[in-house]
C-alpha cells in the first residue's frame, strides 16, 4: 500500500514551555499507547532473548528518549520478577519531561534519570549492555535518525532494540481514531497522528541503517505498525537472520 506523504511539522512534545498538566496528559497517552499497542511486549520479548547472551552480573540498560520512563519501569518490574540485578539509565533531552518522570520512578531505585542528547550520547563506546529506544526516531530528520542509530550502536556492548511506528495509512488512521475516541488531550490529538506522518517506512529504515553504516542488524515488522531495528548480542542469534547493514542483505521479518 502506498504510504502517506512524509511530514516534518513540529510536535508539541518537542516544543518547550507546554502547560504542565497538558504535557502530563500527553505522556499518559504515550504510556497508554505502549500498554495497548505493543510497546511493552516488544521490548520484553527481545530482552528475554538477549539474556542468555549477556555477561553475568548486573545488566545495564540505557533507554534513549525515555519520556516518562515507563519502559524502564516495566523492565525493572520484569527484572525483579526474575531476580535479575539491573541498572537502567533513562535519558531524555527535555528538562520539563524529566521533571515529570521523576515522581514515577520514586519507587524504582534501579532507574536513574539523565538529561542528554540522543545525537551525542554521554557514554564511552560499548559502555552499556543493552540500549533501547522507542517511538523516538520520528523526532529526527532522516540524517539525524541515522546518527542516533550510530550513537546507540557505538554505546551498546551487547545489543540494542530500537522501535518506532512505521508510516502507513493503517497506522495513521489508527492514530487518528485512537486520539479521537480515547483522549481529550489537545497535545495528544495533535501529536498522535502527526507522529505517524513524521515516521519512516520500512524501506526508509533500511536505507537509513545502510546510510548510517550500522551493521549486523535486523529490521523487523511488529504488530500495531511498529518497526524494530535490532542488533543481537554477539554469538549466534538462533534467529537465523543476521543481516549486515548493507541494504541488499538487510531483511524484513513479517
Ligand atoms: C514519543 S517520546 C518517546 C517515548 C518512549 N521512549 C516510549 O517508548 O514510549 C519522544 C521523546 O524523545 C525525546 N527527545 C527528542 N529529541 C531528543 C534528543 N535529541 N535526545 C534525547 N531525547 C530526545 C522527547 O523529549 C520525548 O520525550
Amino acid at each position: 500500500m502506498v504510504s502517506p506523504p512524509k511530514r516534518s511539522a513540529r510536535e508539541f512534545l518537542d516544543t518547550p514551555g507546554q502547560n504542565r498538566v497538558e504535557l502530563e496528559g500527553l505522556l499518559g497517552d504515550i504510556r497508554r499507547t505502549n500498554r495497548r499497542f505493543g510497546g511493552y511486549p516488544l521490548v520484553l520479548r527481545y530482552l528475554r532473548r538477549f539474556l542468555p547472551r549477556l555477561p553475568h552480573g548486573p545488566i545495564t540498560v540505557l533507554d534513549v528518549a525515555t519520556a516518562s520512563a515507563d519502559i524502564p519501569r516495566v523492565i525493572a518490574l520484569w527484572a525483579r520478577a526474575h531476580h535479575l540485578p539491573i541498572r537502567i539509565v533513562a535519558l531524555d533531552l527535555s528538562e520539563d519531561i524529566l521533571a515529570l518522570a521523576k515522581s514515577g520512578i520514586a519507587s524504582y531505585p534501579e532507574v536513574t534519570l539523565l538529561r542528554g542528547n540522543a545525537l551525542s550520547l554521554p557514554f564511552p563506546d560499548r559502555a552499556i549492555d543493552v540500549v533501547i529506544c522507542g517511538l523516538a526516531l520520528h523526532h529526527f530528520t532522516f540524517e539525524d535518525a541515522g546518527r542516533v542509530l550510530r550513537e546507540i550502536d557505538r554505546v551498546a556492548s551487547g545489543g540494542f532494540i530500537v522501535n518506532d511506528i512505521g508510516r502507513s495509512w493503517g497506522a495513521y488512521l489508527g492514530a487518528l481514531l485512537d486520539t479521537r475516541l480515547f483522549t481529550r488531550n489537545r497535545l495528544a490529538r495533535h501529536d498522535g497522528p502527526l507522529s505517524v506522518l513524521r515516521s519512516f517506512t520500512v524501506s526508509e529504515v533500511h536505507t537509513m541503517v545502510a546510510a548510517a553504516g550500522v551493521r549486523n542488524v535486523d529490521v523487523r515488522r511488529h504488530p500495531w505498525f511498529r518497526i524494530a531495528v535490532v542488533r543481537w548480542p554477539d554469538g549466534p542469534s538462533g534467529e537465523g537472520v543476521h543481516a549486515s547493514g548493507a541494504r541488499a542483505v538487510a531483511r524484513v521479518h513479517e
